[in-house]
This record gives structure tokens, C-alpha cells and sequence, in this order.
């Protein structure tokens, strides 16, 4: 038991650091949403950790597609992987969307410029074009807003909190691999096993 405690413990640690590392292993998980029973992923950039409470923190476009799908369906699964640590961990919980409040405002506050640029986009991400667009105003392409001209995408900006439920760890070794499975709630442990990897 102990060894799994540390393990889960471990996992927060890195994802905390992630959140906080530009080019960490585990800073661009992978996001899984479930849309008329189809399964759906894209990639998306860890924003913030609370190991305390469990959650974890995306930001994105209020317009994308996502969101509809989270209306009908919070359950998500993030999916990261460490290369050069040959780790892989899945996170699944539940998807609560902000569109004001602490968290919301200290995420805004915190990104660059580079970040939030995108929620200028003049058009819904994902609406249909007629050539490669970048969809944005043509004063921001190739040059980045100033801070008070982000001000006209706050609309769209949109955080994520993902509450997790249940972790997978799984570790690749030559002396053996090894697989865990926690159920946390809140952020405090429920239970935790050993898997076949
Ligand atoms: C490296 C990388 C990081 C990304 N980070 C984000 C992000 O933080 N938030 C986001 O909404 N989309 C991000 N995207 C774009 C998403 O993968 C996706 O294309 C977009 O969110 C639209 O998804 P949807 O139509 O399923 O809602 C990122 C893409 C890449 C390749």
C-alpha cells in the first residue's frame, strides 16, 4: 500500500510540474470526450494542477465543439504519456466548465499573450472554410495582441476543471512493467490495486 501511496503521489507531483513546465512529457495530454456515443480526442495544453482537491485545469474556445459534447456527457479521460520515462497515466473524471470565478480569472490573468490569442478567432473553431484559414483578426496574424486587445476574446475563454475519479499508471521496464489503478474522490484516496500490466 505504501508503494501505491507514493506512486499516486509521485503522479500528482509530475503533473503539477507539468502545469507549470512549458515542453514537460506530461504538459499536452491527450483530452477524450464522447459525442453520440462516438468516442473524440484532441490534444490540449495541462493549465493548472490541485493535487488537494484532485482537479485539473484546460483552457479552451467556449465555441469548440467540446463544449457540446460535455454538455450532454462530463465523463472525459486525459491521456498522458512520458517518453523518455516510457509512463503513461489516464485520468478520468468528470468535466466541470468555468466561464467566471477564481480559477477562471487567475488563468486569463496568468497566460501570455501567445496563449489567449486564439480566443480572437472570428469564426467558431472547427466552422467550415474554403482554404486554410488562421482565424484570426488580420492584424494579429504573425504579430501578437497587446493585453488590453485580448479583452475582446474573454467571451470565448473558457477553463475546464477536471475532477478526477479514477487514475491508471502504467510504467514500462525492462525488469518489469507495472500497472496501478487508483479511485480517489476529492482529491483524497478511495482505493488503490495492483494491475497485470
Ligand atoms: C500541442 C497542442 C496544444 C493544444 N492546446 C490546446 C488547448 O490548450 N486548448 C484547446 O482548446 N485546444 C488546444 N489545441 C487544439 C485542440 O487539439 C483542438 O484542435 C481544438 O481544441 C478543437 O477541438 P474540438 O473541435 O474537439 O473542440 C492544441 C493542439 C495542439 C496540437
Amino acid at each position: 500500500m505504501h508503494d501505491l501511496q507514493s506512486i499516486l503521489e509521485q503522479c500528482w507531483l509530475k503533473l503539477t510540474l507539468a502545469s507549470q513546465t512549458p515542453g514537460a512529457a506530461w504538459r499536452t495530454p491527450v483530452l477524450a470526450t464522447v459525442s453520440a456515443q462516438q468516442p473524440r480526442q484532441r490534444t490540449v495544453v495541462l493549465r493548472g494542477v490541485d493535487a488537494a482537491v484532485g482537479s485539473l485545469w484546460l483552457h479552451s474556445d467556449l465555441r469548440s465543439a467540446k463544449f457540446r459534447q460535455l454538455d450532454l456527457q462530463p465523463a472525459v479521460s486525459l491521456l498522458f504519456y512520458d517518453p523518455a520515462a516510457e509512463t503513461q497515466l489516464q485520468v478520468r473524471g468528470r468535466a466541470v466548465v468555468h466561464t467566471a470565478g477564481a480559477v477562471w480569472q487567475q488563468l486569463w490573468d496568468s497566460s501570455p499573450e501567445s496563449s489567449l490569442r486564439m480566443y480572437l478567432a472570428p469564426q467558431p473553431p472547427g466552422t467550415r472554410c474554403s482554404g486554410p484559414s488562421p482565424n484570426l483578426p488580420e492584424q494579429f496574424v504573425g504579430q501578437l495582441p497587446g493585453r488590453s486587445d485580448l479583452a475582446a476574446g474573454l467571451n470565448n475563454f473558457a477553463v475546464v476543471e477536471i475532477q478526477a475519479e479514477e487514475l491508471e499508471w502504467l510504467q514500462l521496464s525492462r525488469a518489469g512493467h507495472r500497472r496501478a489503478a487508483f479511485v480517489v474522490c476529492a482529491g483524497t484516496l478511495q482505493q488503490a490495486t495492483w494491475l497485470e500490466p
